[in-house]
């Protein structure tokens, strides 16, 4: 395994739409286990490939650091239902939070990390983080969704990014 380089706020590569994996193999598994890594040592709850610099729809997830991590493989929602108002911050955007409305629970469909489908659905928290990585998967950081006016700094040791 090996950490790699998140791509902070001003890279394009954060605007551009991931491809699809076309077979889950030992490449996208490495993939997957240098995005844990990666985000477990920046305290992130959530994190899309593309943030590594790869265009390939892969999302890792790690909530609450208790259960098994959830990795997302070409994720299809759904269904969506309800509303959040919830704060995040984004590990792409450093010390940066703000408030977005995300979905109250979420029903996604993917491939694990063997290539095998599956589905979860996702309330509170969780939904969040699947709907945020989602969103980098087509471009769309939560800088572009946020409610006017609550975006703020914060001490850069505050633990609470995606
Ligand atoms: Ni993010």
């Amino acid at each position: 395994m090996a950490i790699r380089k998140i791509r902070e706020e001003g890279d394009e590569i954060l605007k551009k739409k991931s491809r699809p994996v076309d077979e889950v193999n030992e490449k996208i598994q490495e993939l997957i286990d240098d995005m844990l890594e990666t985000m477990y040592k920046a305290n992130g709850v959530g994190l899309a490939a593309v943030q590594v610099g790869v265009l390939k729809q892969v999302i890792v997830i790690d909530v609450d650091g208790e259960s098994e991590p959830l990795i997302l493989i070409n994720p299809k929602i759904l269904k969506e239902k309800g509303q959040q108002e919830v704060e995040e911050g984004c590990l792409s955007f450093p010390n940066k939070f703000a408030k977005v409305i995300r979905p109250a629970e979420i029903t996604v469909e993917a491939l694990d990390r063997n290539g095998k489908t599956f589905k979860v659905k996702a309330k509170e928290l969780l939904a969040q983080a699947i709907s945020h990585e989602i969103d980098h998967l087509n471009g769309i950081v939560f800088i572009d969704k946020i409610l006017p006016g609550t975006l703020e700094y914060v001490d850069p040791n505050k633990n609470k990014k995606e």
